[in-house]
């Protein structure tokens, strides 16, 4: 793992632009695996000025997304399908029929499977974003999930329901599973971006670097792929 240490989000988030702008131009129909949360939200935003300033097009670009939560269509304004498109999607050239995250309503074992399904059918992702949760999760794998998993149904954590209700009114509002793309699946990519900002994550960080490969820890079955950067700020590192 590649570690990248930055004063600030703004800069971090610089260099994930690069590498994303370096791997559509060269090669302009790439399968990029894409995040959510607040972690890529100023990444996001670099993105859509490079397209509008005519250093990237995404025509031909085509997405995965990680996860989503069960029970929450499209249009619901925390679902993770509303969160690509307000703050990536409508903003680019892309064609949306080439993006792809995984269905919130009908049948939740039913979608993980068609979700591999499509997996298998796009391929190997040329780049997978990540960010971490505080307890070290990577997408929805929460501690304890195997490192052999595909698309699954998760029980989120309280931890996590409680690190996510900022964006809900209320916390009871948080869906308490959600669909996600299994570790096995992550580690598919060809490349993989993990960002993390601000103190909370320091600790995860911390973990994900010393302690040895564990299911426990979920981050750091990352040590098990061969290229990996990790791009965090001065907060985030702080307790390497
Ligand atoms: P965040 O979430 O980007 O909103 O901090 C990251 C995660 O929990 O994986």
């Amino acid at each position: 793992m590649e570690l990248h240490v930055f004063d600030t989000i703004q800069e971090a988030s610089q260099l994930a632009k690069d590498v994303f702008v370096k791997a559509i131009n060269e090669n302009p129909g790439c399968l990029l695996g894409l995040a959510t949360g607040s972690t890529p939200e100023v990444l996001y935003g670099l993105l859509i000025e490079a397209y509008k300033n005519g250093e990237v097009s995404f025509k031909d670009v085509r997405t995965v997304n990680l996860d989503e939560y069960v029970g929450l269509g499209p249009e619901h304004n925390q679902s993770y399908r509303y969160f690509m498109n307000s703050n990536l999607f409508d903003h680019i050239d892309i064609d949306k029929n080439n993006t792809n995250v995984p269905d919130g309503i009908g049948g939740p074992e039913q979608n993980a499977k068609k979700y591999d399904a499509l997996l298998e059918s796009l391929g190997q992702p040329d780049i997978q974003l990540l960010g971490i949760g505080g307890n070290g999760h990577i997408a929805f794998n929460e501690p304890g999930s195997s490192f052999d998993s595909t698309t699954s149904i998760i029980d989120l954590t309280e931890e996590t329901i409680k690190a996510n209700s900022r964006f809900f009114e209320n916390i009871d509002d948080v869906p308490k599973k959600a669909v996600s793309m299994g570790i096995k699946s992550i580690l598919k990519a060809k490349k993989i971006l993990l960002l993390a900002f601000g103190e909370s994550k320091a600790q995860a960080v911390k973990d994900m670097f010393e302690l040895p490969v564990t299911e426990n820890m979920p981050a750091t079955a990352l040590k098990n792929h061969p290229d990996v950067m990790v791009i965090v700020d001065k907060a985030a590192a702080s307790l390497l």
